[in-house]
Formats: structure tokens, sequence, C-alpha cells
């Protein structure tokens, strides 16, 4: 039983630290967020916006604001940790954020073979000059 007025806190990093829900926690494993893996959760087992009635209502504007950043920046961008930069180390504040920082470097990928490899549904004859252009724009 729960005392009358008692102080409740729920621990989102624990819940999602779980292994009945999420084996090797640790691990990256993007196939987590699949929606045939999500529906077999309980209700609550993954709550980065909360829950219930104060459910964070920013919740999928968040998530397509995030998704819609790094499908842009990945588009023209390769990232990757920077030498010496080891696992970051989470420090307990009202989120996580990683201690010191992330380093990281950032290169450009090559864009006209990017362009080009968008556009191989099109016969060899008939694709765009959207490689050109794009290179073109870079030169600016
Ligand atoms: C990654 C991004 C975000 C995360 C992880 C997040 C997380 C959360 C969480 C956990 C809560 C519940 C706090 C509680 O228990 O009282 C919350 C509430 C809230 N969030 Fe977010 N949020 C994010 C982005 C946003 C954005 C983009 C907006 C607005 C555009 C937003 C607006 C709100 C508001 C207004 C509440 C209060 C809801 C209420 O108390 O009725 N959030 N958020």
């Amino acid at each position: 039983m729960v005392p009358r007025n008692a102080r409740i806190q729920l621990f989102p990093y624990i819940c999602q630290h779980d292994p009945r829900w999420f084996p090797e926690p640790e691990v990256f494993d993007p196939a987590r967020f699949l929606p045939e893996h999500q529906s077999t959760l309980p209700q609550f087992a993954y709550i980065p916006f909360d829950g219930g009635p104060r459910v964070c209502i920013g919740n999928t504007f968040a998530i397509m604001e995030m998704t819609l950043v790094a499908a842009t920046l990945l588009q023209n961008l390769k990232v990757g940790l920077a030498v010496g930069q080891g696992t970051a180390k989470p420090v307990a504040l009202m989120s996580l954020p990683p201690k010191g920082g992330v380093r990281l470097w950032w290169t450009r990928r090559n864009v006209q073979d990017a362009a080009l490899n968008l556009d191989t549904r099109l016969p060899r004859g008939q694709r765009s000059d959207v490689g050109r252009q794009m290179t073109d724009c870079n030169a600016q």
C-alpha cells in the first residue's frame, strides 16, 4: 500500500534500463524503436515524454523535429567520434547531459555521389543534374 500523501518519483532512466523490456540496455540498437517492438512494451515502460494527463504536449513535434534535423544533416555530412573521445558519462541533472560534452568530427559527404544514388530509379539517360547543382551550390 502507498501511504496517504506519499511522494512518488519515477525514474525513466531506470524503467528504460529494465532488461525485461530492453535487453542489453546499454547497447545501441535502433531496432528497439521499430513499431513491432514498441507494441510489445507494457504501457509506460518507455516514457521519455512522461505519460498520463501531464504528458509532454511537444512529444510529436519534438520527434518530427529531431528526425528532420538528423535526416538533413546526415544527407550532407558524415559524423564520428573525435580521436580520444571516450564513452560519454551522464551527469544526473534534470536530463542526463554528457559530462564535458561529446567531441565529434563532421565531414562533407561526396554530394555528387549522394545525389546520383538518390537518382538511380531513373534510367541512366534521364537522370537529373541535381548532383551538379548541389556541387555548384557548395562551390559558392
Ligand atoms: C526531446 C524533447 C522533449 C522532451 C524529452 C520532453 C519531455 C517532457 C516531459 C518528460 C514532460 C513531463 C514533465 C512532468 O512530468 O511534469 C514534458 C512536459 C511538457 N512539455 Fe516537453 N519535452 C520535449 C519537447 C517539448 C517541446 C518541443 C515542447 C513544445 C513545443 C514541449 C512542451 C511541453 C509542455 C507544455 C509540457 C507540460 C505539459 C503539462 O504539464 O500539461 N516539450 N516534456
